[in-house]
């Protein structure tokens, strides 16, 4: 009763948390957190308040005079933990739980100084999406349960601390050797944007509301790399209304972070592999700072409508690359999302349910099912009906949503009643219900096209039958184009066709990981041993799943490269985290035994 998300036990009947004071003392020895929280709930609150919590271990629970409050946990249930069940008595306002985080915190990765770029300083990050914000605090762990914060986090001296908040200071910490570094998050977050990266940390200002935090030996690079970031910010601000979270800061993080990028608020969370030097990869900044609207200000009610959240961040993020460098670069951006999407098509199977936009959830676990789905069914629903009623009509319509439901956290249902208020007759129109509930890729989908993109397509997959491009067409081409044409050659391909490939495109050298990584698939799938060398040291390093399954799926192909594989797993799955062993053993565990 009242408890709407299935990956949760928030119950909307129940008392709410508006806002937690957080205090975090974290212990890399131990490689844990010891916190206290402070609910700060609605109202006066009093009865059943149940939390997610998962791993934590409950050291009291009170309210602020000292009095204890009784709680209970209930037994561990797989994927979502043990709930944490306080019985509040009369008057509550504030309840004050203390506790330990787990080593084994899904939420944390806790690096050895020896996977930092610097080599000194152990690290620390947080990834809290989807489901992991209970692993680091007890709270109404559901989108739908936004709560502002504010922190103190001590950590040991030289390390600084960084949140998705509001920085305001730091200070002496209690024990000797550390500091405390102090944050306020005024703006009502959903708790899976809850973040925390400490570590040996240096900032470039970029612009007046932005800055690139990194270790002190990428700063530099970062700082090249993202400098134009005030010009995307306002081209986002042109496209769906003002930023509303007065600053735009990037943090990047040791090579080990599981994901492209995370739209921490005030913070995004960027992966190392992003600095290719040439400013090329700046699309995934587009959509983490399109997520300041489309995820941040509007957000999924839980996991079974996380299509909003990235299908929309999709769409937005491919507007703002239209804005800033043209409907062809867009057109190379759909074209690469055609490709992911295609491949999911062929993992699940066309009728298979992680094909559908609105999940069906309940006993999954959400990291379990993560695809290319929702982002690029989702963001072709919507460019869909861009097309159907026209671009300024659609623009009008996506302000008006962002207007309608900021701050708020939505469901599909609540989305097509909006449609079909604004838009009258649309859905009907383009089948919105067959495209959200029904599994594979309606008809209607539509199509991007380019001469430029035909033209690469077809020498990518001409390549068997004996096609090549010149000299001068690879000079010309931007690394999107070189990306899209790799991404047609087919594969394998003989030991000769390899060596062409690499001295032509000049591919093992390469910088931009995106590029890179298609080479070595194709380079993995084809069995071709001078690339192994390049292979072997992206997959100790880089622990972004993006880049891992593609390559241990190719190493599959033959015994020498499951061979490969399997060792190299072993020796670097250590320095791996958690999301990422779970991801490269799902693909290891599908070789045929050898
Ligand atoms: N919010 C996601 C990452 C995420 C999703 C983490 C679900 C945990 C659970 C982020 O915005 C994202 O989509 N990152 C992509 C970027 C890409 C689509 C440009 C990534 O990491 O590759
Ligand atoms: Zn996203």
């Amino acid at each position: 009763m009242g408890c709407p998300d299935p990956h949760s036990c928030f119950d909307e009947t129940q008392p709410r948390a508006r806002h937690l004071e957080l205090e975090l003392d974290v212990d890399f020895g131990r490689r844990i957190i010891e916190g206290r929280v402070v609910l700060v709930l609605s109202g006066s609150s009093s009865g059943v308040l149940d939390l997610d919590t998962k791993g934590l271990e409950i050291r009291s629970v009170g309210v602020e005079d000292g009095a204890e409050v009784p709680f209970t946990l209930a037994d561990e249930a797989p994927i979502l933990g043990r709930r944490l069940r306080l019985d509040l008595p009369p008057g509550t306002t504030r309840v004050v739980v203390e506790y330990e985080t787990s080593p084994a915190a899904t939420g944390l990765q806790w690096l050895e100084p020896g996977q930092t770029a610097g080599g000194t300083h152990p690290f620390l990050f947080s990834q809290l999406q989807p489901i992991h914000a209970r692993t680091v605090v007890p709270v109404q762990d559901s989108p739908r349960a936004r709560v502002t914060y504010s922190a103190e986090v001590t950590v040991p001296e030289p390390l600084v601390a960084v949140m998705s908040a509001a920085a305001a200071g730091h200070q002496p910490g209690a024990r000797s050797g550390t500091r405390t570094f102090l944050f306020e998050m005024p703006q009502a977050i959903p708790p899976y944007l809850l973040a925390l990266a400490a570590g040996e940390l240096e900032s470039r200002d970029l612009s007046a509301r932005s800055r690139v935090w990194a270790e002190p030996a990428t700063a530099l690079a970062a700082a090249y790399e993202f400098a134009d970031i005030e010009d995307m910010i306002r081209t986002a601000e042109g496209l769906f209304g003002p930023y509303e979270w007065d600053r735009y800061d990037m943090i990047v993080l040791p090579p080990s972070f599981p994901y492209g990028g995370m739209e921490n608020p005030r913070l995004t969370f960027l992966t190392p592999t992003l600095l290719a030097g040439d400013r090329s990869l700046v699309d995934v900044v587009a959509h983490e700072l399109a997520h300041s609207w489309t995820g941040n200000l509007v957000t999924n009610a839980d996991m079974e409508h996380f299509w909003l959240n990235e299908g929309a961040t999709v769409w937005a993020e491919r507007r703002i690359v239209e804005a800033l460098h043209g409907e062809e670069a867009a057109v190379l951006g759909w074209a690469v999302g055609e490709k992911a999407l295609e491949s999911e098509f062929e993992r699940f199977g066309r009728e298979a349910p992680e094909t559908r936009l609105r999940g069906e959830l309940r006993g999954t676990d959400p990291d379990d099912v993560f695809s290319s789905v929702p982002y690029e069914k989702g963001s072709r629903f919507l460019a869909l009906l861009e097309r159907t009623v026209g671009r300024p009509r659609f623009d009008g319509f996506v302000r008006r949503y962002i207007e309608r439901f900021r701050f708020t956290s939505i469901t599909t249902e609540e989305f097509v009643a909006f449609l079909d208020a604004e838009l009258p007759g649309i859905a009907g129109q383009v089948d919105a219900r067959g495209w959200l509930y029904d599994p594979g890729m309606p008809e209607n989908a539509p199509v991007f096209r380019s001469a430029r993109l035909e033209s690469l397509t077809a020498l990518g997959e001409g390549f068997a039958a004996g096609k090549r491009p010149s000299g001068d067409d690879v000079a010309g081409w931007s690394p999107a184009e070189t990306l899209v044409y790799l991404q047609h050659v087919p594969r394998p391909l003989e030991a000769s066709a390899c060596r062409w490939l690499d001295e032509h495109l000049e591919l093992t050298g390469r910088g931009n990981y995106e590029i890179l990584v298609e080479w070595l698939t194709i380079a993995a799938a084809s069995d071709y041993d001078p690339a192994f060398p390049r292979l072997r040291e992206v997959l100790s390093r880089i622990g972004r799943m993006k880049y891992l399954r593609p390559l241990y799926k190719a190493l599959g192909a033959h015994p020498r490269t499951r061979d490969l594989a399997r060792e190299v797993y072993a020796s670097a799955s250590p320095g791996y985290h958690e999301l990422s062993r779970r991801a490269s053993e799902a693909v290891l565990s599908q070789y045929p035994s050898s």
